[in-house]
């Protein structure tokens, strides 16, 4: 009996991390801490995209150090930059704390976002966020490793994009520490970074 509930509610977890992942920008996440689930283990993994500045950058660079990172879209009206925003506010009130912190945003529009483009929308915001585009190919293989999920929608004016809202706070080793959901007060916030920062 005790092994058919533990089977029950890991069938139970699976559905609620598929829902979860499938929130959109538009119908942010309300997924609880990843990290408790057992999938956080698999949330990550190595990419190769190209950054704002035109190089090519590689998941091998963040490794070390902590990072934050989230998919999005220049042309994303609310989620997006609300979120740089956020972070960008996080970074100046953790000050030094947050020297080896890296933010990461990855376009899932890259039939738009080129890395001048990139590079002109990240000056509103902390000049460590490392925007970063690529081939259709590459930037869905970066969101594979993450998990995250995303799809193109038309609208009247051209199209928009749904995307996965969540930020991963993941460690020096690679590993999910945690997530930051939309619109999360900001103390939380900081609470969760902060312990991200301390995680050796
Ligand atoms: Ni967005």
């Amino acid at each position: 009996m005790r092994m058919l509930r533990l089977v029950l509610w890991g069938a139970v977890a699976s559905v609620a991390i598929a829902l979860g992942l499938a929130s959109t920008g538009l119908v942010p996440s309300r997924l609880p801490e990843l990290a408790r689930l057992p999938l956080a283990a698999s949330v990550g993994g190595p990419f190769e995209l190209t950054d704002q500045s035109g190089k090519r950058f590689s998941s091998a660079q963040l490794a070390g150090k902590p990072f934050a990172l989230f998919f999005g879209f220049t042309q994303c009206p609310d989620v997006c930059p609300t979120t740089l925003l956020e972070l960008s506010n996080q970074l100046a009130e953790l000050g030094g704390n947050a020297r080896e912190l890296t933010i990461v945003f990855i376009t899932v529009d890259p039939e738009r976002d080129t890395p001048e483009l990139l590079a002109a929308y990240l000056k509103s915001f902390d000049a460590r966020v490392v925007g970063l585009t690529g081939t259709p190919a590459e930037i869905a293989t970066a969101a594979r490793a993450y998990r995250a999920v995303y799809e193109k929608v038309a609208t009247s004016g051209g199209y928009t994009m749904n995307h996965t809202a969540l930020v991963y706070l993941m460690d020096a080793k690679g590993l999910l520490a945690s997530t930051l959901t939309f619109q999360e007060p900001a103390a939380t916030q900081r609470q969760k970074l902060a312990r991200l920062l301390e995680r050796k």
